[in-house]
């Protein structure tokens, strides 16, 4: 054993070059997700969509005073700090109203939505390191591409989102299935948040980095860029990933068998796959479990990615510069957070101290009701903004835990199936992403208040503890039984061998 572990150390570890590209990967996925709602306030003609605007309906001029423009006009304040400054917007090519701008920036979502399922279904009986590198290179593809579909036309831009959204739906569940066959379960919640904090990571780069692009180089330069530079990334992804440890071609020995002996059936990736039980997954609680778990959870989620700069711009009046750079640090701290935390769920899940049931309820316990409590707090602090960042920092930071709670469950009760279980309960969860900016619209609009918001957190805070209680009655980390795999006795057979053999050795 000693021998070939010093032998080993020539090599970094194959399952840990597959964490990094996978949280690479997903910085892209996302980067190139998030980059136009930085990229479209260069691209749009200010002038002409204020001019259309009051050309067209007069009287319903205040209309167009959106909550996310730099245009709001009605901001009821009782502590204006002086400090937001209307910055002028330099003006961009395109005549695309707030409506056109939201059905762009939606159209990712609608592509999204059609493939989650689907992609998990095709990642479990093929290649998942193909799906997700396919998935991702669409989005890449069709980044370097969007200069020349806006100059078409506005309807080729929304068709070519949709088709980058259903390359970005197929990426989650094929990385689960991947997850499922990499990690070993006392290394899951590591690895899994490690992979999955990708997400936050490409939000956190994306948007000041698209700024400066947008500010320097032009517009177009924010899609050539960040696309080419992806392009490296899927390069590195192809060569270096493989589907599981045994078609590994480089993974030393004491890595594969680490892996497959701890993972069930891990070498049974070559064997018939087995089909999914349809009626025993939609009966089945810990399921649900997840189903409303990860869909409370993207509420919060979807409403701090996509809400936060506004909120701090309108009622913790913070100018768009500093806003930012402020509004990145919750995220940094999430990724921070999410990180430690599941190294010390691994360490006392590897001590017997915890079960996996209740790890994934710590976890999730802990992504649901601090940032509840944070997020009615910060409509408390009145005039005292910086306790508000703080409480909205800690809010955020706590959200992390979801990357070892029922994000990484779905592998525990059902590794065969993980992809198209992570395909189902995404589907449910990206509906929040499409609800949530038209629930705060209609609250806030034309009512940037403290109140407007108060009512917003308040409601997001039963939507969080809906999924603290669901979640702790009925979650489970157990392997379930329709999950279990069937021709269990000639892969035993085979793994005792190997044991055997290696013990030998
Ligand atoms: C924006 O629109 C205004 C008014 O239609 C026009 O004068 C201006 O040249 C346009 N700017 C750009 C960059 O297209």
């Amino acid at each position: 054993m000693d021998g070939e572990e010093r032998k080993c150390k020539d090599f970094i570890p194959a399952r840990w070059i597959f964490t990094v590209l996978g949280s690479v990967g997903f910085m892209v996925v996302y980067g190139l997700k998030v980059n136009l709602s930085v990229a479209i306030m260069a691209m749009v003609n200010h002038t002409a969509v204020a001019l259309e605007s009051s050309h067209g309906d007069d009287h319903h001029g205040d209309s167009h005073a959106v909550t996310d423009g730099l245009n709001a006009t009605v901001v009821v304040d009782d502590c204006d700090t002086g400090g937001s400054k209307e910055e002028a917007l330099m003006d961009g090519p395109f005549v695309w109203n707030e409506n056109i701008q939201g059905v762009l920036l939606a159209s990712y979502f609608y592509g999204y939505l059609l493939t989650q399922v689907a992609g998990g279904w095709v990642a479990e009986k093929f290649s998942a390191k193909h799906v997700f590198g396919v998935g991702a290179l669409l989005n890449i593809v069709g980044t370097l591409l969007t200069p020349l579909a806006a100059n078409i036309s506005f309807m080729a831009m929304m068709a070519l989102r949709v088709v980058m959204g259903i390359g970005g739906g197929v990426t989650l569940p094929a990385m689960h299935v991947l997850v499922a066959r990499w990690a070993p379960p006392a290394e899951r919640s590591k690895i899994a948040s490690a992979v999955y904090a990708g997400m936050t990571l490409g939000t956190l780069f994306t948007m000041p980095f698209s700024g400066i692009l947008a500010s320097t180089l032009g517009w177009e330069f924010v899609f050539y860029v960040q696309g080419v530079l992806s392009i490296l990334w899927y390069i590195l992804w192809v060569i270096f990933v493989f589907d599981s440890p045994s078609q590994h071609p480089r993974i030393t020995r004491t890595e594969r068998q680490m892996i497959d002996n701890s993972i069930g059936g891990g070498s049974a990736i070559t064997g018939p796959k087995p089909s999914v039980p349809w009626k025993a997954v939609w009966t089945s609680m810990p399921v649900w479990a997840i189903i409303v778990a990860h869909t409370c959870s993207n509420w919060g989620w979807y409403m701090l990615l996509v809400k936060l700069p506004t909120f701090m711009r309108y009622i913790l009046k913070f100018d768009i510069k500093s806003n930012a750079g402020l509004s990145a640090v919750p995220f940094l701290c999430m990724w921070i957070f999410t990180m430690l935390f599941a190294n010390l769920l691994d360490l006392l899940r590897a001590k017997n101290i915890l079960s996996t049931t209740a790890a994934r309820k710590i976890s999730t316990s802990i992504a649901s009701l601090p940032p509840a409590i944070f997020l009615i707090l910060v409509t408390y602090v009145g005039c005292n903004t910086d306790l508000a960042v703080v409480f909205l920092t800690l809010g955020t930071m706590f959200l992390g835990g979801m990357y070892s709670g029922f994000l990484a469950n779905h592998i525990d009760i059902a590794p065969a199936f993980a992809g198209t279980l992570m395909g189902i309960t995404n589907t449910f969860a990206t509906i929040p992403g499409i609800i949530v900016p038209s629930v705060v619209g209609i609250i806030t609009h034309n009512n940037q208040t403290v109140e407007a918001w108060r009512l917003i957190f308040i409601i997001t805070f039963v939507i969080f503890a809906i999924e603290f209680i669901f979640y702790n009655i009925f979650g489970s980390g157990e392997l379930q039984e329709w999950a279990k795999p069937k021709p269990i006795e000639s892969q035993n057979e085979h793994r005792l061998l190997e044991q055997a053999e290696s013990k030998a050795a």
